[in-house]
């Protein structure tokens, strides 16, 4: 199995591939829906296996130039949609064979370089991070809420210590310039009281934006809702994550559909639910440090799985009402 796929003289490394399709198991065939086809590396390594299918989505339309050549490549058993995977409901997928869902969450090598998308604090483009079918960008937010709301994403979407000074001095200095990302970056740099000199100031805050544009916290619990709805008997639902938000969302989704005990003290009633998953290991998958060696970025990669053990349509999961607090934060995104 190759490892690596090489796009215009750039390598892109499809993280955990191997353990992926380890536990996805294609070589029996049937329908997989790639909920982030980005570069195609997993699509491209599941279609290596006959009597398979896939679907990839990915929210950002230059990942179809790669999705369109796939299609090309294999015209019956492959299609490439343009769509956010919290809209995979409106892809009636009720009767296909469904055996494997798969999630690669966060952004690749080619969004992160890419200069208009404005995903990273060394961009020197605009304050963008759109990474596709968005509704604002991060300049909208920085430039337009309140004080308290800025804090709020910068706090629990970054976990960002200083997020009340550094969204304290945004807001002094959007009265005279529009902020962009260079801006922003320097905003950070001098409201920050303790420098790390491990990871870059601007780390946690960009994580905060990038979450907070592309409303991920929402988009991953419809995704993971939808698709342990529309997996069949002996598939299995795939996440890989890249930070502690998005892994404990997933954590706590699979154990939720998984156990039988109530995850909240707040639902007594999810006592009596049926259990229609199956977590075979209660720990993550994490990368060998061959893999780390050749794609340090895949250090934070974390792979969970379930298998579906029943046929049915009807999950149960207070996932919403766990995370209610973030989703009301993302919802302030609304009003922009
Ligand atoms: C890390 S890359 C996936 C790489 C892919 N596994 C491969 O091997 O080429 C993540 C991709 O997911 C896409 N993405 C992120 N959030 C999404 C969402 N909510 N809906 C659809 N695509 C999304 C991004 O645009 C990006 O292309």
């Amino acid at each position: 199995m190759e490892a690596t796929i090489v796009l215009d003289n750039v390598k892109h490394y499809p993280v955990l591939l191997k353990e992926i399709i380890s536990v996805i198991s294609p070589q029996h065939g049937g329908t997989f829906i790639d909920c982030t086809f980005g570069q195609g590396g997993y699509t491209q390594e599941i279609l290596k296996h006959k009597n398979t299918k896939v679907i990839g989505l990915d929210r950002d339309i230059n990942s179809g130039i790669i999705g369109k050549k796939v299609e090309k490549k294999f015209p019956n058993r492959f299609l490439f949609k343009n769509l956010k995977f919290s809209n995979l409901n409106n892809l009636k997928l009720k009767n296909e064979n469904i055996k494997g869902v798969v999630f690669d969450l966060g952004y690749s090598f080619t969004q992160i370089k890419d200069l208009e998308k404005g995903l990273s604090f060394n961009s020197k483009g605009k304050l963008n991070m759109m990474m596709g079918l968005n509704n604002f960008s991060a300049k909208d937010a920085i430039n337009n809420l309140e004080v308290k709301e800025i804090e709020r994403i910068l706090k629990y979407f970054g976990e960002e210590k200083d997020a009340k000074l550094i969204s304290k001095n945004i807001v002094k200095e959007r009265q005279s310039k529009e902020i962009d990302t260079q801006g922003l970056v320097k905003i950070i740099e001098n409201s920050k009281r303790k420098k790390n000199y491990k990871t870059h100031s601007c780390t946690k805050s960009f994580q905060a934006l990038r979450i907070f544009v592309n409303k991920e916290i929402s988009e991953l619990i419809d995704g993971l809702i939808y698709s342990s709805k529309i997996l069949k008997k002996g598939g299995c639902l795939a996440v890989v994550t890249f930070h502690s938000i998005e892994d404990k969302i997933v954590k706590y989704f699979f154990r939720s559909i998984s156990e039988n005990k109530t995850v909240s003290r707040y639902e007594p009633k999810l006592q009596e639910k049926k259990i229609l998953f199956e977590r075979v290991l209660k720990k993550p998958i994490i990368p060998s440090e061959q893999e780390i060696k050749e794609n340090p970025p895949s250090r934070s990669a974390k792979l969970r799985y379930l298998i579906k053990k029943e046929d049915s349509y009807d999950i149960e999961s207070d996932i919403y009402e766990k995370f209610s607090h973030l989703i009301e934060i993302e919802n302030l995104g609304l009003k922009l």
